[in-house]
């Protein structure tokens, strides 16, 4: 199996590597008769371009989508609908110690395990140009979402986190790490700055808040809509762990601290707490969904490490070229498309069942 391919009714494969001429999605099961043009899915993707600021990797992509198929007259036909981006800034020249020896942290070693033959430029189809693709199909899955708002976050970079007291959602879009604390915002300049000229990385935490979901969307048991959303956010590059609602925290906690006590609402019951994170039993409860995501720190750091060639000979390998000094910045605009994405799905699922 080649696992290219996600979701269940609405469904997309990713294809393209970093060095191709150019990487895209084809989104199947996408409902006929919605608007749709590349000026609903380029904002997305503006997002989430390399080169924006010195916090992000210096690779320069317009990454500009073209709508191929499966529209007409600006209208979805229910037919597969095919986006392309194309790569215009690769250098293979950067990469070339890459095709020698194995990258730390990286997944040369592995993809030479499984595969026997890989595509070293720039990582190939492991490199995380792949997620401007899921971006693109996620800008899809929002318009057949309109009610439900996905909007994710820098919670922590390095370890220091925001102030939850500071949060300020208008913040999110007016700094280069999307921080909702403008004096975390602050601080996170020089430790990100620092590690971009030390050639070092840091790790960070996204989080993602999706409001507007009703409650009943999902399914008991096997895909339980918790288990959905950590595997979008786990296939994410760089992704190393996936909480719902309070996660490990929920561990420490007592049932009465845990429990999301209810009173009778406007609108069916009225939630006292949220430590669920918007999910009871595999389905929706209509409270906001909350994700957290762990994004691992830069694999390419300039300080050379130990690692082997292929032919099993000891060497060091230091990574030079374009990098994000920290990942989790460009993360999140990818976090948001695969929790659009999986709502989409579900919405389509759940009508699909229950009417
Ligand atoms: C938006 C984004 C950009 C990334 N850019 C880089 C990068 O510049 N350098 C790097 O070493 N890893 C980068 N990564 C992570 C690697 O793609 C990833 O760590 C690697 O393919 C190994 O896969 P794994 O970490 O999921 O095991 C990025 C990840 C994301 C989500």
């Amino acid at each position: 199996m080649s696992y290219n391919t996600f979701g269940r009714v609405f469904r997309f494969t990713t294809w393209g590597e970093s060095h191709g001429p150019a990487l895209g999605a084809v989104v199947d099961g996408c409902p006929p008769g919605i608007a749709l043009s590349e000026d609903d899915i380029q904002p997305w993707l503006d997002r989430r371009r390399p080169g924006q600021s010195r916090f992000t990797t210096q690779r320069r992509e317009p990454d500009q989508v073209r709508l191929l198929s499966g529209v007409f007259e600006g209208r979805t036909t229910g037919t597969p609908i095919s986006l392309m981006i194309e790569n215009v800034d690769q250098r293979s020249k950067d990469y070339s110690n890459v095709a020698l020896a194995y990258r730390p942290g990286h997944a040369d070693y592995a993809y030479d395990a499984k595969y026997g033959f890989r595509d070293y430029r720039g990582g190939g189809r492991s490199s995380a140009r792949e997620t401007a693709a899921r971006v693109a199909a996620g800008a899809v899955a929002r318009l057949v979402v309109p009610q439900v708002r996905v909007r994710a976050w820098v919670e922590a970079i390095g370890g220091d986190a925001i102030d939850p007291a500071a949060f300020d959602d208008a913040a999110i879009d007016t700094n280069p790490f999307f921080c909702p604390d403008p004096a975390a915002a602050a601080r996170w300049e020089e430790t990100v700055d620092a590690a971009r000229k030390a050639g070092s990385s840091l790790g960070a935490v996204v989080v993602c808040e999706a409001t507007g979901v009703p409650a009943g969307w999902g399914a008991p048991l096997y895909a339980k809509l918790d288990s959905e959303l950590a595997a979008a956010c786990m296939s994410i590059n760089a992704v190393k762990g996936v909480e719902i609602g309070d996660g490990f925290a929920a561990a420490a906690l007592s049932g009465e601290q845990n429990a999301d006590a209810m009173r009778p609402g406007a609108d069916g019951p009225a939630f006292l707490a949220n430590h669920a994170g918007g999910i009871a039993g595999g389905i929706a409860t209509g409270q906001p969904i909350r994700v957290r995501v762990a994004f691992k720190p830069t694999s390419s750091i300039l300080t050379p490490v130990e690692t082997v060639t292929r032919e099993g000979e000891a060497t060091e390998i230091a990574t030079k070229g374009r990098h994000d000094p920290c990942v989790g910045i460009r993360g999140v605009p990818v976090v948001e498309a695969m929790i659009a994405l999986v709502l989409a799905d579900q919405a389509l699922l759940h009508r699909a069942q229950c009417g």
